[in-house]
Formats: structure tokens, C-alpha cells, sequence
């Protein structure tokens, strides 16, 4: 198999419906071919826009760099908060635009072509819950050049529940392995 899957944790807490609902759509992955990284732990410097100047990425940052290189698809794993991606995701969004005045790490160059995808988790039943931040995520990952690889979300608010939402857990079945080559 020639992809490798970056899987990106943004909630506020350890174990829960985001996470369990990306779990199951690694279930046809290969371990190897998975990395998993939580954007809470260690917790992302603040992004500071430094233009005309720029810094190259370091610490946390440079690590979800390397990996975010690495792999052929990007999984963004995040609870739906106030109708948008949690503060961690947004955050690491900002440190692209960090990355891309930074020549020096070809960010603009090796981001297209990868495959950008959600998973969510959300407490409220209406559909429309995650819209917002589905296009948000999408346009971005479209403005970079990327592939939109589409979105799966999830019903469920103390931890676990989402394991209730029959139709999301059968649609993660597919949602990444539909494709594997
Ligand atoms: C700060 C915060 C904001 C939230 N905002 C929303 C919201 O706008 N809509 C919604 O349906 N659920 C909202 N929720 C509920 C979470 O999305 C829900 O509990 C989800 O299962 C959490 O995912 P996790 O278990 O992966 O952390 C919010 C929860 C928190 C803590």
C-alpha cells in the first residue's frame, strides 16, 4: 500500500467520539501505514505572523510538519465546538500559513495533491451541525491545492455514544478504506 494516513486529534478531552468514530475508520488501514498525532498534547505554540519575515517550523510544529509530508492523506479528527473546529485544528491551520512564507519548507509545493479529510463529532442530531466547518476545512484544503477526500460525521455527546450512531459507524467502514491501494 503506497498511502500513509496522518490522523490529527483536536479534542479537549482523551477517548472520545471523534476519536472512537476515526478509529473505526482506520479499522482497514494497516497499523503501519497510520500515524496518529494529538494537537492538545503537547499543545501547539501560539501561531504568530511574522511577515514580511517568517521562522521555520519547530518544536510540535515541526513534527506535525514531518508527518503531515509524509503522508499521502491528512485525517482532521475534531468535535463540532460552537458549530466550528476545535481551537487546536484552527491553530495548526494558522501555522500553514506560517509554513507557506517560509520557502525554505516547500509547503506550497508538497501539500498538493494530498488528500484532506474530516471526521467529526457532534451532540446535536441536525445534520447541518458541521457544515460550517466542513467548508471550512475544504476550502482550505482546496485553496492549497489539496484533494478533498469528504467528510464523516458522527452523533454522540458523553464519551462512547457515538458507537449508538449505527449509520455513522457503518459509513466509517468505507469512509477511508473504500479506495486502498
Ligand atoms: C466547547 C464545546 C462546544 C461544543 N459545541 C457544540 C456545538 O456547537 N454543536 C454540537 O452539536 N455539539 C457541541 N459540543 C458537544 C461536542 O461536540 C460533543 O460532546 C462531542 O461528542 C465531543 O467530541 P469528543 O468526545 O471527541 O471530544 C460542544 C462541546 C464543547 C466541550
Amino acid at each position: 500500500m503506497d498511502r500513509r494516513f496522518l490522523f490529527l486529534l483536536s479534542s479537549a478531552r482523551k477517548g472520545g467520539n471523534a476519536l472512537a468514530l476515526a478509529q473505526a475508520a482506520a479499522a482497514p488501514i494497516p497499523a503501519a501505514a497510520q500515524v496518529w498525532i494529538d494537537l492538545c498534547d503537547p499543545p501547539l505554540p501560539a501561531f504568530t505572523d511574522l511577515r514580511p519575515g517568517f521562522a521555520l517550523p519547530h518544536g510540535p510544529v515541526a513534527q506535525i510538519h514531518a508527518a503531515m509530508r509524509e503522508a499521502s492523506d491528512i485525517v482532521m479528527v475534531a468535535p463540532i465546538y460552537w458549530y466550528a473546529l476545535p481551537a487546536p485544528a484552527k491553530l495548526l491551520l494558522d501555522h500553514w500559513s506560517g509554513w507557506l512564507d517560509a520557502p525554505e519548507t516547500g509547503f506550497a509545493d508538497w501539500v498538493k495533491g494530498k488528500r484532506m479529510h474530516l471526521v467529526t463529532a457532534r451532540a446535536d442530531p441536525d445534520p447541518t451541525v458541521p457544515d460550517l466547518a466542513e467548508a471550512m476545512l475544504r476550502r482550505s484544503a482546496e485553496w492549497l491545492g489539496m484533494v478533498w477526500g469528504g467528510a464523516l460525521h458522527g452523533i454522540g455527546d458523553a464519551p462512547g455514544e457515538v458507537s449508538g450512531d449505527r449509520a455513522a459507524m457503518t459509513a466509517a467502514r468505507r469512509f477511508l478504506g473504500s479506495d486502498l491501494r
